[in-house]
């Protein structure tokens, strides 16, 4: 059997709010093999470590900023300074339909919150963690919308790569994986860095998994990283769970897989425990790595199949 490699999303965020420092500490000490960073940039050029382009639903920013929105009532990263978005308040998501907390039995909004990180800062503390661990936890960062930031005027694909290149991380056998779901952008890295950077082509439930895609990823991409549902296949006559054929087209090409994500409060239809989920992706499909909010139940389930 493989032995998954266990890639923090968005730090251990079943537990705290998601890319917070603590969350991020607490999935290092649970024993995460790479955090993940998503990335998007602010309106004086700084990279921040948040999924999403808006602040709304992770933030206090409402209360602060009220006037500055968009037509669409949202506050968009782009639109405030980084010594703005320092001054909020980064707590549990919010679902923006029902106005709860979107995963109610996570960290309560109400326990109050965290200060943004950027990517930088995120960094500097993975160095410094490995430093005094003696362990080497790599990062995985992911360009969010890069066509998205060059409408808004920002190359942000150019600015990660610049950040990387200052950390070193741009040099070979370093503990890194860039993830985008843009393969034109993955295709640009690819061209300007080579070979020695690891990529990671998304892939939404959504895509339509033609093995042309999958000869075109294999020719800039190191692995995929596919929703749960484009490896999972439904059930067989007897009620037994199906894998698609997705994992041996992708090791036929030489391709990793790292799908998402896993989580224990959220488990796919047809799942009556986290542990069905992971014997059916980490024994049976004999998957490369796995995005996990929960990277204490992974590493336990790991350790018990002695992997
Ligand atoms: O990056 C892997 C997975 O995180 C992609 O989905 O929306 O959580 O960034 P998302
Ligand atoms: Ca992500």
């Amino acid at each position: 059997m493989t032995r998954p490699l266990i890639i923090a999303h968005r730090g251990a965020c079943a537990y705290l709010p998601e890319h917070s420092r603590g969350a991020k500490a607490l999935a290092y000490g649970m024993g995460a093999d790479y955090l993940e960073q998503d990335i998007v940039a602010t309106r004086d050029g700084e990279l921040l470590v948040l999924h999403d382009e808006t602040l709304d639903d992770v933030s206090d920013v409402a209360d602060r900023f009220s006037g500055r929105v968009r037509d669409d009532g949202r506050h968009y990263c782009i639109d405030f300074d980084l010594a703005e978005i320092r001054m909020l308040t980064f707590r549990e998501r919010l679902d923006p339909e029902t106005g709860a907390q979107r995963f109610p039995d996570r960290y309560p909004r109400v326990a109050g919150g965290f200060p943004v990180v950027t990517l930088e800062d995120e960094i500097r503390f993975v160095a410094q963690m490995n430093r005094s661990t003696g362990r080497e936890v790599g990062i995985y960062p992911e360009i969010k919308s890069p066509a998205w930031h060059l409408e808004q005027g920002f190359d942000l694909t150019a600015a990660v790569l610049r950040t990387l290149e200052r950390a070193g991380y741009l040099a070979a056998g370093r503990k890194i994986f860039l993830q985008c779901f843009d393969p034109p952008t993955l295709k640009a890295v690819r061209a300007e860095v080579g070979p020695t950077l690891p990529l990671i082509q998304l892939l939404s439930s959504k895509t339509a998994i033609t093995d042309a895609l999958l000869d075109d990823i294999a020719t800039y991409a190191t692995g995929i990283g596919p929703a749960l549902a484009l490896i999972r296949g439904g059930r067989d006559a007897q009620g037994k769970h199906r894998l698609t054929d997705l994992m041996s087209r992708a090791r036929s090409r030489g391709l990793l897989v790292h799908p998402y994500t896993f989580r224990a409060d959220a488990l796919p239809d047809g799942f009556q425990c986290f542990d069905e989920l992971l014997e059916l992706f980490i024994e049976r499909a004999g998957v490369d790595g796995l995005f996990t909010d929960c990277t204490d139940r992974v590493a336990r389930y790991r350790a018990a199949a002695g992997t």
